[in-house]
């Protein structure tokens, strides 16, 4: 079986590159390393560097690599670039996805996986946030995010094309950038480790749904199987505090470094946490990975790329 796995350079990308060669997928990447690595992708992955918005390479990568699912993870990122720039946004986010979608259609692709964000909650009318929570999108990324399942749901019926979209709450681990602005583990882990203090945006009491890495590639993978369509959160159900989060990593390194507290920042979401029972009872999905073992691998991993 073989999967094209867009986005496959990054972050959540290569895990997933990683867990399907584990599992004896053929795999076929396909990023611009716009913000993917070279050095992330599995040496036993075919690699295209194209752009998903150059519908004629992508065109022709799937005739010619004709895989058999589809997980679609390139998206420009950055919820500040989005509103700095909606047009460049609206053209990865939601033409690109046309493009990988025009391809699916007269193809074998059995199914895409593709995944959403907790970006197009808004302000939680009540928690923990479920499958059937009300939208309300506070952003252009927020909005090309939700887009998509639109189209997936559209070349469903009219192409008979499945697809699973997966609302990931804040997904963290090892190879996350720790410069962009949704990585608050990764930021925070960076600094500490190195013995600086992070900020913290209002009292540290806003509430955060972390989930590790590891734990979305083996969703997505559980979604590849089976006839089943939809929506699904994929999220730990669980409260954490930022102020939890910094007294964990200072647990784990056995420090007691203390935040520099800042004014919060206007349109800050202050609690928010998602429901995986859905995932759960449907697709027998569980987090394995705890917050403290997670944080303890990010910060083993920060370890190792030192020595390097
Ligand atoms: N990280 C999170 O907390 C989180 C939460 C919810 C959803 N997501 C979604 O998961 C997916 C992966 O996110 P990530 O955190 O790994 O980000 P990432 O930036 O590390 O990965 C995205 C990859 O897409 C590639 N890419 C960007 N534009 C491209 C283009 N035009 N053509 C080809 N490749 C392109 C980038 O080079 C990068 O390798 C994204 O769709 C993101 O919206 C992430």
């Amino acid at each position: 079986m073989k999967v094209l796995v867009t986005g496959g350079a990054g972050f959540v990308g290569s895990h997933i590159v990683d867990l399907l060669i584990q599992r004896g997928y053929e795999v076929v990447v396909v990023d611009n390393l716009y913000h993917g690595n070279l050095k992330n992708i599995n040496s036993r992955a075919v690699f295209y560097k194209v752009d998903i918005r150059d519908k004629y390479k992508i065109k022709d990568i799937f005739d010619k690599e004709k895989p058999d699912y589809v997980i679609h993870e390139a998206s420009q990122i950055s919820v500040e670039n989005s509103i700095e720039n909606p047009i460049l946004d609206a053209e990865i986010n939601i033409l690109g996805t046309i493009n990988v979608l025009e391809s699916c259609k007269g193809s074998k692709v059995k199914k895409i996986i593709y995944p959403a964000s907790a970006a197009i909650f808004g302000e939680p009318e009540y928690l923990p946030i479920d499958e059937k929570h009300p939208l309300s999108m506070l952003s252009p990324y927020g909005v090309s995010k939700h887009t998509v399942e639109h189209y997936l749901d559209v070349y469903n019926k009219i192409y008979g094309i499945n697809y699973v979209s997966l609302r990931c709450s804040n997904v963290y681990g090892p190879r996350q950038d720790s410069s962009g602005e949704g990585g608050v583990v990764s930021i925070f882990c960076n600094k500490m480790f190195n013995g600086e203090r992070p900020i913290i945006f209002g009292d540290g009491e806003q509430i955060r749904d972390f989930i590790y890495v590891t734990d979305v590639a083996r969703a997505t993978l559980m979604a590849m199987s089976g006839n089943i369509n939809g929506i699904f959160n994929v999220c730990s159900g669980t409260k954490t505090s930022i102020n939890k989060l910094v007294k964990s990593i200072n647990k784990i390194l056995d420090q007691d470094i203390k935040a520099i507290n800042k004014e919060e920042r206007k349109g800050d979401i202050k609690f928010s946490f998602m429901s995986n029972v859905k995932i759960n009872s449907i697709l027998k999905w569980e987090q394995k990975i705890r917050l403290e073992d997670g944080l303890r691998n990010m910060l083993k991993y920060l370890e190792m790329e030192k020595k390097v």
